[in-house]
């Protein structure tokens, strides 16, 4: 059965600049292998225009039951709600701090399967935001974080193992020091 959002709408709608290229292709090695669960729900911290939110969105048309939360201090933009509407995947936008919703609605879901923090990159946040999310994470789950090449280092985090797709393309950007602009850390 074709998707309703196919491959190629999704990249048209996702790679309108170098950033997104990176997005999809950084993006795809988890969400491939978390697309084959029954039950997804999804969060996004930072969507800005929705350019990786189209990307989650293309691998949770395939999931029998999911629901996809994003996390802005502006208004949800409007590629998001299209596109949650016309695949009929229910869809809530906090629009509010990542400080605030950390500390009052992240528990609004039973088991995140996929996570991705791309609004405050800062390594203590980040880090802080890991270890108050790790308990939530249905086993197997995925947690992404963009832009840590700017962390001095990668830490570890009790409960979740790191892990490194091979082969993701860095494009045309300057490899971090630790090798990865997104990293993943998934619920042992
Ligand atoms: C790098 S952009 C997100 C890009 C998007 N994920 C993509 O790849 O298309 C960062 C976003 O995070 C939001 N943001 C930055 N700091 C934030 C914070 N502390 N709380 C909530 N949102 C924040 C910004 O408004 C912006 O939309």
């Amino acid at each position: 059965m074709t998707p309703t959002l196919t491959y190629e709408k999704m990249q048209e709608l996702s790679e309108r600049s170098d950033h997104n290229r990176r997005i999809v292709s950084e993006l795809e090695p988890p969400l491939k292998e978390l697309s084959k669960w029954e039950t997804l729900p999804a969060l996004e911290v930072g969507n800005r225009d929705g350019g990786s939110a189209i990307v989650i969105l293309y691998y949770l048309q395939q999931v029998p039951r999911t629901w996809f939360t994003t996390v802005d201090v502006t208004e949800c933009p409007p590629l998001i709600t299209e596109w949650v509407e016309k695949l009929g995947i229910p869809h809530k936008h906090w629009k509010m701090p990542q400080a605030d919703f950390m500390e009052k609605h992240m528990n609004s879901t039973n088991g995140w399967g996929f996570v991705f923090l791309d609004a405050d990159h800062s390594q203590a946040t980040c880090s802080a935001d890991i270890r108050k999310l790790a308990p939530l994470m249905e086993r197997g789950g995925m947690i992404a974080v963009d832009d840590v090449n700017d962390w001095p280092t990668l830490p570890e985090f009790e409960g979740l193992e790191r892990v490194k797709y091979e082969g993701v393309d860095q494009g045309s950007f300057t490899a971090p020091s630790h090798g990865q602009h997104i990293c993943y850390w998934r619920k042992a």
